[in-house]
């Protein structure tokens, strides 16, 4: 079964097609970081602008990398939310229509459960029953996940996603966006001894989080520093040290609280290197195992819809007449009657 996925949700039009039998055969992504750059952050209309521009030349080149025809797709999958409402009708309007065009069935898929199974891109996967860490842009869950579609949120945060932070963090030190890999390459060079930022909501029991406390943290010490250069990677050190402890911190715990014996780290947050090594260390030290996707599978891509798009098609789940997008959605609410489809 050969499945095109689309993802739209955000800035990134990605496209792909991924085959039960042979893996993934052909993917592409147009990144619109550059279009946003100037404005600091994400311009939804922007962004759905620049989709409907991508998405249809996105999915010729994919088509002929997989030297596919048509009636060579069995299923098309797209992201129909949570994400910027605009940019997911972008996608799920393409993809429901060529799905009408090309008589396959069509399903939206929720981005999360994306991020969520985008290991099962690699030759590694993890099996089933495993503890989730998804750190994105917008969200921050850990998650008890005992099969596909089988996911109770254990802990989440209160306020900011770690991605925001690290997105609002480099925003106040005048740096670029998005601000992750920015924070994260500018922490190598950091004195490690300078600063030591709290870490939130660890003393408290509990799996929760919050990264809202930390964005005033930097910025006071900002606004009281002598606003160097050697400044900003001090702080951008210190920042990344709190966040991968307090991830570290509530992940030690909730495998404890499930006794699971695999950890799954995924979402854009987790091409973060001082995360993975932290999370590695922390699972070797545990005796158990640690999976993560690829660092292009970890923000946005096409892959891990098609992928996620497969697993629901091949459970018999499909789309209506219509298309279902949504900017809010709960990966809680995921198998809710009529929200699913
Ligand atoms: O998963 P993703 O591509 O989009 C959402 O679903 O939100 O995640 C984007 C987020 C951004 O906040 C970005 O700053 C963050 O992932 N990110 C990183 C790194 N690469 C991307 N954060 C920390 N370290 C990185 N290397
Ligand atoms: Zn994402």
């Amino acid at each position: 079964m050969k499945v095109l996925g689309i993802e739209t949700s955000c800035d990134e039009t990605g496209i792909a097609i991924y085959d039960d039998q042979q893996g993934l055969l052909a993917e592409a992504l147009y990144s619109q970081i550059a279009l946003h750059a100037e404005y600091g952050g994400v311009v939804p209309e922007l962004a759905s602008r620049d989709h409907v521009q991508r998405i249809i030349p996105l999915i010729d080149d994919v088509m002929k990398q997989a030297n596919c025809q048509p009636e060579d797709i069995d299923g098309i999958a797209y992201t129909s939310g949570p994400g910027l409402m605009g940019a997911l009708m972008v996608g799920a309007a393409v993809g429901r229509s060529l799905a009408w065009t090309w008589k396959c069935p069509s399903i939206g898929v929720h981005h999360m459960e994306g991020h969520l199974l985008a290991p099962m891109l690699e030759e590694n996967t993890p099996e089933f029953p495993f503890l989730a860490l998804l750190v994105s842009g917008g969200h921050t869950l850990l998650v008890d996940v005992t099969g596909i579609g089988q996911y109770t949120i254990i802990g989440e945060s209160l306020d900011d996603a770690v991605g925001e932070a690290f997105d609002k963090t480099a925003k106040m030190l005048g740096l670029g966006y998005p601000g992750g890999p920015i924070i994260s390459e500018l922490a190598l060079t950091g004195k490690t001894d300078r600063y030591k930022f709290p870490r939130p909501m660890v003393n408290r029991p509990g799996l929760d989080m919050s990264f809202s406390g930390l964005k005033t943290f930097v910025l006071n010490t900002w606004s009281e520093s002598d606003k160097s250069e050697q400044t900003k990677a001090d702080i951008a050190y210190a920042f990344q040290e709190a966040v991968v402890d307090t991830l570290a911190i509530k992940c030690k715990r909730a495998l404890k609280e499930t006794s699971h014996q695999r950890l799954v780290i995924a979402g854009g947050v987790s091409a973060n290197k001082r995360l993975r090594s932290r999370l590695t260390e922390l699972t070797k030290t545990l005796s158990l195992e640690v999976f993560y996707p690829k660092q292009q599978f970890c923000t946005d891509n096409g892959a891990m819809i098609a992928y996620a798009g497969l697993q629901r098609l091949s459970a018999g789940e499909q789309d209506g007449d219509g298309f279902f997008t949504t900017p809010r959605w709960p990966l809680g609410d995921l198998n809710k009657p009529g929200l699913s489809k």
